[in-house]
């Protein structure tokens, strides 16, 4: 089944130049990103942050989309503006995180899988009605000693497509995020193996159930070393070993790739961007979703103090304009904060 309204969406959200904001923290999650700067994990606090996000001025030039979670997605300005009105007066798609975390995969030591599939069409007809056009499910495949097994794989990469036939048959694009965690003492070439065959694994699967690539982004990790390895992996090595990846494992009819910062700082997530893009055209189109890439600096900014709001809002401004640069390759780390 073709599906235009679709592709529509994912043409919007992969407009050159411009990226994905991942706001998408569970209710524990973004407690965790406010403690970093004391700030407990009220209501009003997770409000606060939010609309500092969604209400910063000039982002529109450099985000095509941001991701919300269920509890945001209903939320408002202090001026009682739903938030996913803000950010479509201003050009910038609304999407919603769909999955409902992780839960251990028993038998599977150390291995988890995603769920949230039940209810999953119904949730989705509302968040259409709430403004949404597009979704995201996070996979998680944990790198170490005896893991990733196939099986915690496939058992992802099929709960993944299920996902993704829900979400198009309801209009709204899927995101399909198989994270390969960067957490761990491996090696940039253990990453590689690994990444590899998650989205092989996770493309075959894809097309078994028929799923329309075309109106489908991928949102995955840099191939990378552990962050515990000795040896921290340079953005050229970054960028060789990924393209390689991808190569051998993401077809060419998919609608888009995004990365996922996962625990690199703002500024190496920006340097491995603009590495890959350097590498010159791809056959898909290439950008970032980062979530804690882009928000720990707002929230270093803001410190949960109104005097600093101005401030937190041109700290992201300035990540996405960095990131916008990165993503054409023609970002220069010396215009980079220190
Ligand atoms: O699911 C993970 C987020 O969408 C991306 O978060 O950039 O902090 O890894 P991250």
């Amino acid at each position: 089944m073709a599906h235009e309204d679709l592709y529509v969406t994912v043409k919007q959200l992969m407009q050159e130049g411009k990226g994905i904001l991942a706001a998408d923290e569970s209710i524990g999650t973004v407690g965790k990103r406010l403690d970093t700067v004391n700030l407990p994990n009220e209501p009003e606090n997770r409000q606060d942050f939010r609309e500092i996000l969604f209400t910063a001025p000039g982002i529109e030039e450099f985000l095509s989309g941001v991701i919300m979670y269920d509890s945001s997605i209903r939320n408002t300005t202090d001026d009682g503006i739903p938030f996913p009105d803000v950010l479509a007066a201003r050009g910038i798609i609304p999407g919603i995180k769909v999955d409902k975390g992780t839960r251990p995969l028993e038998g599977f030591s150390g291995e988890v899988v995603t769920q949230g599939l039940d209810d999953l069409a119904d949730r989705l007809k509302e968040y259409y009605a709430l403004g949404a056009r597009f979704t995201k499910w996070r996979a998680v495949i944990t790198i170490a000693e005896d893991i990733p097994t196939d099986a915690c794989i496939e058992m992802n990469a099929v709960m993944l497509a299920r996902y993704a036939q829900i979400a198009q048959g309801a209009h709204l694009v899927p995101i399909v995020e198989p994270e390969v965690i960067f957490a761990g003492d491996h090696t940039i070439q253990r990453a590689e193996e690994v990444s590899m065959r998650t989205l092989q694994i996770l493309f075959a699967t894809l097309r078994q159930y028929k799923v329309d690539l075309k109106g489908l982004i991928l949102k995955t990790s840099m191939v990378l070393a552990g962050d515990q390895y000795k040896e921290q992996s340079t953005p050229e090595q970054v960028a060789d070993a990924t393209l390689r990846a991808f190569h051998l494992s993401i077809p060419h009819d998919i609608g888009g790739v995004v990365f996922l910062s996962g625990g690199q700082t703002a500024k190496r997530a920006t340097e491995n961007l603009n590495a890959i893009a350097q590498k010159g055209e791809q056959p898909w189109p290439i950008s970032s979703s980062f979530s804690r890439a882009l928000e720990e600096p707002v929230l270093t900014a803001w410190q949960g103090k109104e005097e600093n709001i101005e401030l937190a809002q041109k700290a992201l401004l300035f990540r996405t304009r960095m990131n916008s640069f990165a993503q054409k390759g023609v970002y220069d780390k010396t215009k980079d904060v220190k």
